[in-house]
């Protein structure tokens, strides 16, 4: 007899689950280059091993079923400790803020807060053309016009802050700055972005979604010594959004949306209350979950983290702009990496990867289309064998047809994670 109500047989059930594992490819994470990969799966490269993944997924199951209202003290707790020692590491004196359920929402609670800020319906968000597609989400839920700043000579790695200010309106409420651009990696000029948004009143939010995690560990281990200033250092920057489940290896969802001080999130809670995210009920599973993570790795893990994925993205560019026809865009700060080619179509080869079980993102942009491969630690030992079958996948591409690719332009109303 079952021990469920449903009358569903257990061993069929734990088979059950087992297949759906595996058509969730959870097995096979190792080959996983997609940039919100495993979150949690560690190596045993790095010193720790499992330990940290294992204590993690251990607070996670143990608040499994919190919530963040009468139960949630021990969950607000941990949130104002995340928040405080990343904001701190990010420059700001007294950072205030909160968890949400990632980069999307982060961006959302930011634009609402500026939105609250401006006292105004309607308006309009200035970000550069490398913005992720929640920008663009963002302002049609909440009814503002996106100006979108073209890159320079089609680059979108690039932002020129002339035109950037050229592009503010008299009803602008907001710029949007990215650090770790999707699919990019690369870093916009918040310095003048921050100073634009000075001269003209305007709440300045940076979108680390990507970056937030691993820049900071790549500037204060040395690895990074000019990278400039991107976050609460930059006077103009009113808030930055990190996410814990990208570069911070966290358990999904989890992300930060971190302010410059405690009266931005007042703001944040009266257009949002009572907490100042998009939700009512929050889990505290997640939190706990990155509250673990952040609080045993810690600076000197996510060093080692941060380095470990430069070092096989960087072994992963030298691969690939050794094979012939391939290049990766210039750019990136981090571990994204963006590979295309000018001369070969690569549809068919991006295809045969994925047959033959590598996980990635592909965009058309630049066209037809890019592989965004995004190493971790939980690759480690792969990036040899994902060189040879990209050489031997590249090596059937027939010719791109026609002249050089178009000038990037990434205006896209939808993910472009190709799937
Ligand atoms: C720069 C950037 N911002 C925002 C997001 C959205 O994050 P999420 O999917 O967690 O909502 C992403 C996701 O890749 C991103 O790369």
């Amino acid at each position: 007899m079952s021990a469920f109500p449903s009358g569903v047989d257990p061993h069929r059930f734990e088979a059950e689950l087992r297949r759906l594992e595996e058509v969730s490819r959870f097995p096979e994470m190792p080959r996983n280059l997609f940039d919100e990969g495993p979150h949690l799966v560690t190596t045993p490269e790095l010193p720790w091993g499992d330990a940290v993944r294992e204590a993690s997924v251990g607070a996670y199951l143990r608040f499994v079923h919190g919530e963040t209202w009468i139960t949630g003290g021990g969950a607000r707790e941990m949130e104002a400790e995340v928040v405080g020692w990343l904001g701190g590491l990010m420059g700001a004196a007294a950072p205030a803020g909160f968890i949400t359920s990632g980069g999307s929402e982060s961006n959302m609670c930011a634009i609402l807060t500026a939105k609250q800020r401006a006292g105004r319906r309607g308006g309009s968000v200035v970000f550069p053309d490398n913005g992720h597609y929640s920008l663009h989400k963002l302002c049609r839920m909440f009814d503002l016009d996106p100006i979108v700043v073209p890159a320079p000579r089609g680059r979108l790695d690039q932002v020129d802050p002339g035109a950037v200010e050229a592009a503010v309106r008299p009803d602008t409420i907001a710029l949007i700055a990215t650090a770790g651009t999707w699919a990019y990696g690369s870093v916009d000029p918040i310095a003048e972005m921050g100073a634009i948004a000075e001269r003209h009143g305007l709440f300045l939010h940076v979108d680390a979604a990507f970056g937030g995690f691993i820049l900071p560990f790549l500037e204060r281990s040395g690895y990074d010594t000019a990278l400039p200033d991107w976050d609460f250092r930059v006077p103009g920057v009113c808030s930055i959004s990190a996410d814990l489940h990208k570069n911070g290896m966290a358990p999904p969802p989890a992300g930060t949306l971190l302010f410059r001080d405690a009266s931005l999130l007042a703001s944040a809670k009266e257009i949002c209350p009572p907490n100042g995210t998009m939700s009512g009920t929050r889990g505290a599973g997640p939190i706990a979950g990155a509250w673990a993570m952040a609080k045993l790795l810690g600076e000197p893990g996510y060093t080692a983290v941060s380095l470990k994925s430069m070092a096989m993205r960087d072994e992963l560019v030298a691969g690939v702009r050794a094979v012939p026809g391939l290049d990766v865009h210039p750019g990136s700060r981090i571990n994204m990496t963006l590979i295309h080619s000018r001369t070969l179509d690569l549809r068919p080869a991006a295809g045969q990867l994925r047959r033959r079980g590598w996980m990635f993102a592909a965009r058309a942009v630049p066209g037809p289309v890019s592989l965004v491969v995004v190493p971790m630690p939980h690759n480690d030992g792969r990036i040899a064998d994902f060189l040879r079958d990209l050489e031997e996948c590249a090596a059937s591409a027939p010719p791109l047809e026609g002249t050089t690719p178009a000038a990037e332009t990434s205006r896209e109303p939808v993910s472009s994670y190709g799937f």
